[in-house]
């Protein structure tokens, strides 16, 4: 059994290799039951800034896990920053102990930092399908690791949260802007994974309240109306990864369906 979270695809992605049993954490975290039980358990999301998504943090502090052995595994793209230690800390503070977390390199879909052509030109070098075989391979084991953070790890974090410190509070909250290129075919509103978006006149509204900064509604634009309003490295170039179709993306975190 797998809880994911996913923006472009890279998390479901790797969760379709290593079971079959999924659940999209956005449609799972409104479930009024949380307890979930299986022989495995095992979490697939991304890092953002390091750490998991806060919505997935959430679930994990809601959720109560009856299984004999939890792992997580968290997608990045260039720099995980200690992630698997954070997210240890993470999940301990919530009264819960992973048996198993490692990071997996992929496609970065930060649009800020990258340019999503020249990432994608570089991604058979991550070698992300023997990646995930080694990680299979542990997970079938019951293999007993946390993916150690050096002190390189845990200064670069340092630097990120200061960086963070330092920009204004509301920065995210005005980052998105829809350009006259909206059509209103709505595929931002359901491929959405918190509800953020909504049409007026056949027009993408974003409100950024529970906006998880996945950035799915830009990547997913088929008309790439969605910009940011900070300096992008390509705003021409976008991605999704290219094992997952749209339905899936859709599937996974559409929030008009009921649970
Ligand atoms: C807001 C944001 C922050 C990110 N932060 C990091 C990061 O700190 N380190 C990193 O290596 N990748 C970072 N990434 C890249 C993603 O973790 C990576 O592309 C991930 O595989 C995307 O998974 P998905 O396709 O399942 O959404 C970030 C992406 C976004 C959108
Ligand atoms: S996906 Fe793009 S074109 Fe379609 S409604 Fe959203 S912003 Fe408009
Ligand atoms: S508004 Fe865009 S970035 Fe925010 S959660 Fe929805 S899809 Fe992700």
């Amino acid at each position: 059994m797998i809880f994911y979270f996913t923006g472009t695809g890279n998390s479901l992605y790797a969760a379709k290799q290593l079971d079959t049993e999924l659940f999209s954490i956005p449609q799972v975290i409104h479930k009024e039951q949380q307890v979930f039980e299986a022989d495995s358990i095992g979490i697939v999301c991304p890092v953002y800034g390091h750490e998991m998504p806060g919505m997935v943090r959430d679930f994990l502090k809601k959720a109560e896990f009856r299984t004999d052995y939890l792992y997580l595994v968290l997608t990045y793209g260039n720099m995980h920053g200690g992630a698997a230690e954070l997210a240890d800390q993470e999940l301990k503070a919530a009264g819960k102990k992973a048996d198993y977390i490692n990071t997996l390199k992929m496609v970065d879909n930060f649009l800020p930092g990258f340019d999503m052509k020249e990432q994608i030109a570089i991604d058979p070098e991550k070698k992300v399908d023997e990646h995930i075989a080694g990680i299979k391979a542990d997970i079938d084991s019951r293999r007993k690791w946390i993916q150690p953070a050096t002190e390189a790890d845990r200064e670069r974090h340092r630097q990120f949260l200061a960086r963070q410190a330092g920009n204004p509070a509301d920065l995210w909250e005005h980052i998105y802007r829809v350009t006259d290129a909206c059509i209103g075919c709505g595929i931002c509103t359901r491929v959405c994974p918190a509800g953020c978006i909504h049409l007026e006149k056949q027009e993408a509204v974003h409100t950024a309240e529970n906006c998880q900064i996945c950035m799915a509604c830009i990547h997913h634009c088929p008309k790439n109306a969605i910009r940011l309003t900070i300096p992008e490295k390509n705003p021409e170039a976008r991605y999704h990864n290219e094992h997952i179709r749209l339905t899936e993306i859709v599937q996974a975190n559409d929030q008009q369906v009921s649970i």
